[in-house]
């Protein structure tokens, strides 16, 4: 059995109920299932077919070892933003020629630390940082492969904070300024370039973004082709967004299909980079009920898990599902689901209606990306414990934080 489901009212995980699961380890607990993360990774590759295409999983959306291990075995290829992404991808037992660094921000130590290890692909943002690898580069004696990533300015259609394509936002490099980048990178004994890239955005439901962020993108391609300037491949990014509440995911296949009919004939390898859509709906957030509280205008159920746990909701106002692990008969009441922090915005849930009492496990569904990775210690919290069903057993892929720990690298004065 795989899949996060509900059996006889008690929730499952790939098979294994995960009441059980939680009285071993404890709450807040990060669950994750193996066979629905292999399950997304291959829908992308699937989609593309014969088509050459790489499928980049995007690491900040989940870094776990084990997540990245289990996607390297299955050929995943990597997106990261910094050098520590770098080393979790290499320590996962991944290649670095599977290894594409993003992000608007590369240090000299990071470009140095990636060229040395022999990443695949450099997605440059900036001329600025195309100069400074050029020189970083030269200095080891190496040549830098680089893609440019291109603001394509279309509207995602998605949260301001994360959308990415638009010419407010400071990701990538205007249209207008390309070619002249791609010129002065051509021109660099240091540098190759080899491809182009572009992400318009996260959480994206639908294909249309996509579609036209393709058509400028490949005319681009063209353009570049004109000046003599031949790439061997095309990124687009990630943002395929999933299913929170009532939103229709986004079609993989259909993306697929939208891709490799705007690349047509030309000899472009095929590369995204998702995140969410691989490892989203792959984990659950288990918390406790630790009380319930009423006061003259609404009703709370305090849990043990809190925005320094799952940010989303207070960052966002992001919805994500909160059902019962084990559901009850006991009549249903309007809760506002909220943690120990004090902060107002730390909420999981607003006004969802649960049959709960005190000493119930309640899991936040669709938990898998931009959950564990955003956590934070306020309020000296240690972190949650991470799990991975694989195989049938539940294995402690991150053990949960101590507090004597969280500030063993301090000193009184
Ligand atoms: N590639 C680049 C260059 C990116 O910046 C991102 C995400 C991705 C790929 C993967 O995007 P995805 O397929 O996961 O949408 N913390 C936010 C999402 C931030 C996304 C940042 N960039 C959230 O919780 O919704």
């Amino acid at each position: 059995m795989s899949g996060i489901e509900r059996i006889g009212g008690h929730l499952h995980v790939d098979g294994l109920p995960l009441a059980s699961i939680t009285e071993t380890h404890g709450t807040p607990l990060y669950v994750y299932s193996r066979d629905i993360l292999e399950q997304n990774w291959k829908t992308f590759d699937r989609a593309f077919g014969a088509v050459p295409h790489r499928v980049c999983y995007a690491v900040k959306a989940n870094s776990n070892l084990a997540v990245l291990s289990v996607l390297a075995k299955l050929g995943s290829s990597f997106d990261i933003v910094s050098g520590g992404e770098l080393k979790r991808v290499l320590a996962a037992g991944a290649p670095a020629d599977r290894v594409v660094f993003s992000g608007v921000g590369k240090t000299i130590a990071e470009m140095e630390q990636a060229l040395q290890a022999g990443i695949l692909c450099f997605n440059i943002e900036s001329t600025d940082e195309a100069t400074r690898l050029g020189e970083v580069a030269e200095r080891l004696g190496v040549v830098a492969p680089v893609s440019f990533r291109i603001n394509p300015d279309v509207d995602a259609q998605t949260h301001p904070y994360i959308s990415t394509g638009l010419k407010e936002n400071k990701f990538g490099i205007a249209m207008e300024e390309a070619t002249a980048a791609y010129k002065a990178a051509a021109a660099h004994a240091h540098l190759s370039v080899c491809g182009i890239d572009c992400h318009i955005g996260s959480q994206l439901t639908s294909v249309e973004p996509f579609e036209a962020a393709f058509a400028r993108m490949i005319a681009l391609v063209d353009e570049l082709k004109n000046l003599g300037i031949e790439l061997q491949h095309i990124d687009f990014g990630g943002g395929q967004g999933i299913r929170y509440s009532d939103e229709e995911p986004l079609d993989i296949n259909q993306l697929a299909n939208a891709a490799i009919k705007a690349v047509g004939d030309r000899p472009l390898e095929i590369w995204m980079e998702p995140g969410r859509a691989i490892v989203g709906p792959a984990g659950v957030l288990v918390t406790q009920v630790e009380y319930l509280k009423q006061n003259s205008e609404k009703a709370f159920a305090v849990v043990d898990g809190a925005m320094n746990d799952l940010i989303r909701p207070a960052l966002y106002s992001a919805w994500q599902p909160i059902v019962p692990v084990i559901e009850s008969k006991q009549p249903a009441r309007v809760y506002d689901v909220v943690g120990p922090v004090c902060e107002s915005a730390d909420f999981l849930g607003k006004d969802r209606e649960l049959s709960i009492s005190q000493g119930d496990y309640l899991a936040v569904l669709a938990s898998g990306a931009y959950a564990f990775v955003m956590s934070s210690n306020y309020n000296t919290r240690a972190r949650a414990a991470e799990v991975m069903v694989s195989e049938g057993q539940a294995r402690l892929v991150r053990k949960r934080e101590i507090v004597d720990e969280l500030f063993a690298l301090e000193s009184t004065v």
